[in-house]
C-alpha cells in the first residue's frame, strides 16, 4: 500500500501579505496598509498543508534555502501533518518570498523566486515520489527550473503507476507557450482557472476550452472565483455557483479549491462531491487572510456543507 494519498512537488515561498492597502501603490509614494501577516506561502504548499488538514496523507519534494523563511516554511508544513521527507534545503539559495497586496475584491503581487528559481528534475528523489499513489504539480510557470522537465516528471509517475493532477497557475509572462501541451497529455485531473484556461487553449470561452482541453484529460475543472466553477468529465459539463461567505482574502483560493477537490477525488467519491467540497474550501479560503489560515477539518467541511441547504449546481 502506498505511503502517501498524494506527493506535491512544488516551489515554496513566505508570503507577506499587506491587508487592505489605502489606494494601489504608485512610484514616489507610500501607502498604508491597515494589517499585515507573514505566512507560509506558494501555491503548492498551501495545497499540501489544505489537503492535510482534511485527512490525506500528503508527502512534499521542493526545496527551501537554509534561512528563517524556510525554517517558517517546514515548521507550517510539518505543523499541518505534511511530511517534509522530500525537501532539500540549499546553502546556496535563499528561500523565496511573496509581497501580496490586498485589496477589497483582488490582490497585487510581487516575487523573489529564490530556491524555486533553482528547483529542477534533478532534485526529485524518484523513490520518495513512488511512496504516492497520486502526484500533484502546481505553478508550472513559477518553476522555471522544473518546466524543461515536467513532461518526464509526469511520465514517470505514470510508470509508477501514480495517477496525477495539475494547476499550472498564471503565467508572469503571459506567454502561454505550447510546451504545457506535452503535461497535459499526462493529466488526470487539470484545475486552471478561466483566464489561464482561456490563455492555455487559446480559446475564446468556457466551453470552447473544455471541448479543447477534455481531449487531453479526464477531467477538466476551470475555477471562476465567485462565480464558483465549471467542469467537464467524461463527456458531461457541470457547473456550480459558488457558495455566499463574507470574503477578506482571495489568496489561495484555488489552492484551497484543488485541496478540497482531490481529498474527495483520491477517496474515489462522485464527482459532484469533488465540486462541492473544492467549491467549499475555496469559499472558505477568503473568509480569513493568508491561503491556509481557513482551512477546514474535514469535519469542518461536513459542518459547512450542512449548513448550505441552497441548490448549487446550475441545470
Ligand atoms: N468571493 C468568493 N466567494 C465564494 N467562493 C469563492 C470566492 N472566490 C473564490 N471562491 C472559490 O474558490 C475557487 C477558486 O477561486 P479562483 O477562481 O479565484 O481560483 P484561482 O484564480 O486559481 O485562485 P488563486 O489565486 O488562489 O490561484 C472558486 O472556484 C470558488 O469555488
Ligand atoms: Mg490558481
Amino acid at each position: 500500500m502506498a505511503e502517501f494519498d498524494a506527493v506535491v512537488v512544488g516551489e515554496l515561498n513566505v508570503d507577506l501579505i499587506l491587508q487592505d492597502v489605502s489606494s494601489f501603490p504608485e512610484m514616489g509614494t507610500e501607502k498604508i496598509a491597515k494589517d499585515m501577516a507573514l505566512t507560509m506561502g506558494s501555491a503548492s504548499a498551501i495545497l499540501a498543508s489544505n489537503l492535510a488538514h482534511l485527512g490525506a496523507k500528503v508527502g512534499f519534494i521542493g526545496k527551501l534555502g537554509q534561512d528563517p523563511f524556510g525554517e517558517i516554511i517546514l515548521d507550517t508544513l510539518k505543523d499541518h501533518g505534511v511530511d517534509c521527507g522530500g525537501i532539500q534545503r540549499d546553502e546556496t539559495a535563499r528561500t523565496g518570498v511573496t509581497v501580496s497586496m490586498t485589496f477589497p475584491s483582488n490582490y497585487a503581487m510581487v516575487t523573489y523566486m529564490g530556491a524555486m528559481e533553482s528547483f529542477s528534475l534533478h532534485d526529485i528523489d524518484f523513490s520518495y515520489l513512488s511512496k504516492g499513489r497520486h502526484l500533484h504539480l502546481s505553478s508550472f510557470y513559477l518553476q522555471p527550473g522544473l518546466r524543461p522537465g515536467c513532461a518526464e516528471l509526469f511520465r514517470q509517475a505514470k510508470e509508477a503507476h501514480l495517477t496525477t493532477s495539475f494547476d499550472p497557475g498564471w503565467d508572469p509572462q503571459e506567454e502561454w507557450k505550447a510546451d504545457i501541451q506535452e503535461v497535459l497529455k499526462l493529466v488526470d485531473v487539470f484545475l486552471p482557472n478561466e483566464q489561464e484556461a482561456l490563455n492555455i487553449s487559446s480559446s475564446r470561452t468556457v466551453r470552447e476550452a473544455l471541448d479543447q482541453m477534455d481531449r487531453t484529460c479526464q477531467v477538466v475543472i476551470i475555477k471562476q472565483g465567485e462565480q464558483g466553477a465549471i467542469g467537464r468529465i467524461n463527456g458531461e459539463t457541470i457547473k456550480i455557483r459558488a457558495f455566499e461567505v463574507e470574503s477578506v482574502d482571495t489568496t489561495g483560493a484555488g489552492d484551497s479549491f484543488n485541496a478540497g477537490f482531490l481529498f474527495e477525488w483520491l477517496r474515489d467519491s462522485e464527482i459532484r462531491q469533488c465540486l462541492k467540497a473544492g467549491n467549499a474550501c475555496g469559499a472558505l479560503a477568503t473568509t480569513k487572510m493568508g491561503g491556509s489560515t481557513a482551512s477546514p477539518s474535514k469535519k469542518e467541511l461536513d459542518e459547512f456543507l450542512a449548513s448550505k441547504t441552497d441548490e448549487i449546481f446550475v441545470h
